[in-house]
């Protein structure tokens, strides 16, 4: 099986899609969205959960937003108040891109029950279980010759990736990804990935 979706279908999902100003990088991110439709195991993006643990019954269409308004307010509130300067294009495509590869790295796992009416029941594909989360969506990047910098907020912006970008769009990235998995998993009362981060210099 796989996801047939074509641009209108892309903006309905993610309309912050519309808000990148550069038509190449614009087109690159429905692009990348639509080959990973074409490859992976599942019928529908909304389908997909955003994860296999505590938030297995949210979607991961609404985290992938969740992150790309939270990191857009985070970057605007330092432009507006504090002045600091941040390339919005690549800002946005990273946030879009960031978990494009979890349809890749999961499949729907029929022998069990989905968690609720929202999302299927899923497992790790064996692309998930071999290949590092995010370096996927990374490979796409370059593959689709979209700017270094995005595929260097895409791959950073994991505790799985080695490397940590010291960029101020990887900031609001990271930031805004962590607060919206917490927001996911608050109604399921586990421990919330703000309380279980260590920064080890
Ligand atoms: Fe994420």
């Amino acid at each position: 099986m796989a996801i047939n979706i074509d641009d209108a279908g892309l903006q309905a999902l993610f309309p912050e899609i519309a808000e990148i100003s550069d038509d190449t990088l614009r087109r690159g991110v429905l692009a990348i969205w639509k080959e990973i439709g074409a490859e992976c195991a599942w019928d529908k993006f909304e389908d997909v959960p955003k994860n296999i643990g505590s938030e297995h019954g949210r979607r991961l269409v609404d985290h992938i937003r969740g992150v790309t308004v939270m990191a857009l307010s985070l970057a605007e509130t330092a432009r507006k108040l504090h002045g600091t300067p941040y390339n919005r294009d690549h800002l946005l495509a990273a946030c879009l891109l960031h978990d494009v590869s979890k349809p890749v790295e999961t499949e729907p796992d029929p022998g069990k029950k989905p968690p609720n009416d929202k999302v299927l029941a899923a497992r790790k594909s064996a692309l998930g279980a071999n290949i590092q989360h995010a370096a996927y969506a990374t490979h796409k990047i370059f593959a689709h010759e979209l700017p270094l910098d995005v595929a260097h907020l895409v791959l950073t912006h994991t505790h799985a990736s080695n490397l940590r970008s010291n960029t101020i769009e990887a900031s609001y990235l990271f930031f805004a990804d962590y607060a919206d998995s917490d927001a996911g998993v608050e109604p399921t009362g586990d421990v919330k990935f703000a309380h279980r981060i260590r920064f080890v210099e």
